[in-house]
């Protein structure tokens, strides 16, 4: 790096990444994929098990050059797991997954399974860590149909395991969804959206700006910087991850029609709702649909990023992927005006609540805290009882940053920022909320009362969760330890 030590650090990083950073490619050149489904390596009356290594891999990403990723099974993003929801009398359960999770990767790693519900020791706790040579066997419950995903979450080091490529996406369908006639199939297209800073021999950089962010000046998708995805001229559905480090997105379309928004992170929404412009933050979900019949073949529509406060903007961050129009094909499917009918209205929630919690994020001393503090794995922040109802308030205030907030374990809803209604987009099950500058948020979500222990929750800017953004509430008292089934070493 050339840059003189005079200059501001900040400054040297972002010449960095601009001038020594990623090798160019052209916007649109790269072909769309989607990453392979899981398939079980074996399955029984209540469950399917499956088997993921962690290693790293080298592939191609950008032409001509190699890149060395820490994957999953050898790819990033990871396999798909395709679940179904199904309830078992018998087991009193749904059909289950067990996941080994095979460490090979060389650092040590837990996996989280994004918004699904699981035991403590299921969950990811990021002190739960394998070691390299050991396994971990995760037990999925598959409660409910959402878009998820499956990531690293180790303590401290979660921002650089994921964006060295450990993230893979999760579905689950039930049959309710199933009935309905949404786009299936080949039509029903998962992206993962993440920003990736390669130096020019390929390699990828992890470059975290002093523990405040992770700004790539190449967006991918699925982890094809820019692809170009060919569509008939039909309607897709698209489940829609952003699994950046730290850059949030203002998405909208060149040709500005609408996205017609059918679900948030936790699943369906009650109703469809038509947008023209929406932010993501990191590890939030949308599914939306886009009717491509409106447009002859040959028209191309970009998926374009805007400019929000505090993300660096580089070339060609103001553009996401290509739809090239290229065939003609009849459509089935429709958008039904009720997709889901039990979510309960906020305002039913809020008068079930049983407490409010305040949480400050802020900055202090060069650390990221939760009112005042930072982790530790011996304090507990919140203590509802199982089945409360809580309303949470959560303060931005640490000034010039957005927080995505994640909770696990629990869905909930948006009652309001800053005093304003959520945006007709957000306005369903949650797992993560994007609490911008100079916002402040509040939910309110029910604790399960099936499912008791010590859960974290954190900011999902994952360089801020890592230091040191993060607490943990735990419902009841004394449930399981997150602890309660510890990696095993592979059979030598
Ligand atoms: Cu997606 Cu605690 O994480
Ligand atoms: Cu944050």
């Amino acid at each position: 790096m050339g840059g003189s030590l005079l200059l501001p650090l900040s400054y040297q990083y972002r010449t960095y990444a601009k001038d020594a950073g990623s090798p160019k490619v052209i916007p649109f050149s790269l072909p769309f994929k989607i990453p392979p489904v899981l398939r079980p390596v074996r399955s029984d009356s209540t469950t399917d098990y499956y088997e993921i290594t962690m290693r790293r891999a080298s592939v191609d990403i950008l032409p001509g050059r190699k890149t060395e990723i820490w994957s999953y099974n050898g790819m990033s993003p990871g396999p798909t797991i395709r679940q179904r929801k199904v309830w078992y009398p018998e087991t009193q359960q749904f059909r289950r997954s067990v996941v080994r999770f095979i460490n090979s990767v060389g650092v040590p790693t837990t996996v989280h399974l994004h918004g699904m519900a699981s035991l403590p020791q299921y969950d990811g706790y990021a002190e739960d860590m394998s070691a390299p040579g050991f396994y971990k066997d995760y037990i999925y419950p598959n409660n409910r149909a959402a878009t998820l995903w499956y990531h690293d979450h180790a303590l401290h080091n979660t921002a650089r395991n994921v964006y060295m490529g450990l993230a893979g996406m999760y579905i689950v369908e039930d049959d309710e969804e199933l009935n309905l006639p949404l786009p299936k199939g080949q039509y029903d297209v998962p992206l993962m959206l993440a920003d990736k800073i390669f130096a020019r021999d390929g390699r990828q950089v992890f470059d975290d700006q002093g523990e405040k962010h992770v700004m790539g000046d190449v967006i991918t998708i699925n982890g094809v910087p820019w692809p170009r995805m060919e569509v008939a001229n039909r309607k897709y559905r698209f489940r829609l991850l952003n699994a950046s480090i730290s850059r949030s997105y203002l998405l909208k379309l060149s040709t500005a029609d609408d996205f017609i928004f059918i679900g948030t992170d936790a699943g369906l929404m009650s109703q469809p709702a038509r947008v023209k412009e929406f932010r993501i933050g990191p590890a939030e979900r949308y599914e939306f649909i886009l009717d491509f019949s409106r447009y002859p073949i040959g028209t191309q529509v970009i998926l374009q990023n805007g400019k929000l406060p505090n993300n660096d903007e580089f070339d060609n961050t103001d553009k996401v992927m290509l739809f090239e129009v290229t065939r003609s094909e009849t459509d089935n499917s429709s958008i039904p005006n009720v997709l889901r009918n039990n979510i309960p209205p906020v305002s039913e929630m809020m008068s079930q609540a049983v407490r409010t919690r305040d949480f400050r994020y802020e900055r202090s001393n060069g650390l990221w805290v939760i009112n005042g503090k930072t982790w530790d794995k011996n304090r507990v922040d919140a203590n509802p009882a199982p089945g409360d109802v809580e309303i949470w308030r959560i303060y931005n205030n640490a000034g010039g940053w957005h927080h995505p907030i994640h909770v696990h374990l629990v869905d909930a809803q948006i009652i309001d920022r800053n005093s304003q209604q959520p945006f007709a987009y957000e306005r369903g099950w949650k797992d993560v909320f994007y609490v911008g500058e100079n916002e402040s948020v509040q939910i309110v979500g029910k604790f399960s009362s099936t499912t008791g222990g010590k859960y974290m929750s954190h900011c999902h800017n994952t360089v801020h969760e890592d230091h040191d953004m993060m607490n943990q509430f735990e419902v009841g008292i004394g449930g399981p330890s997150p602890f309660s089934d510890p990696p095993k070493p592979l059979p030598a």
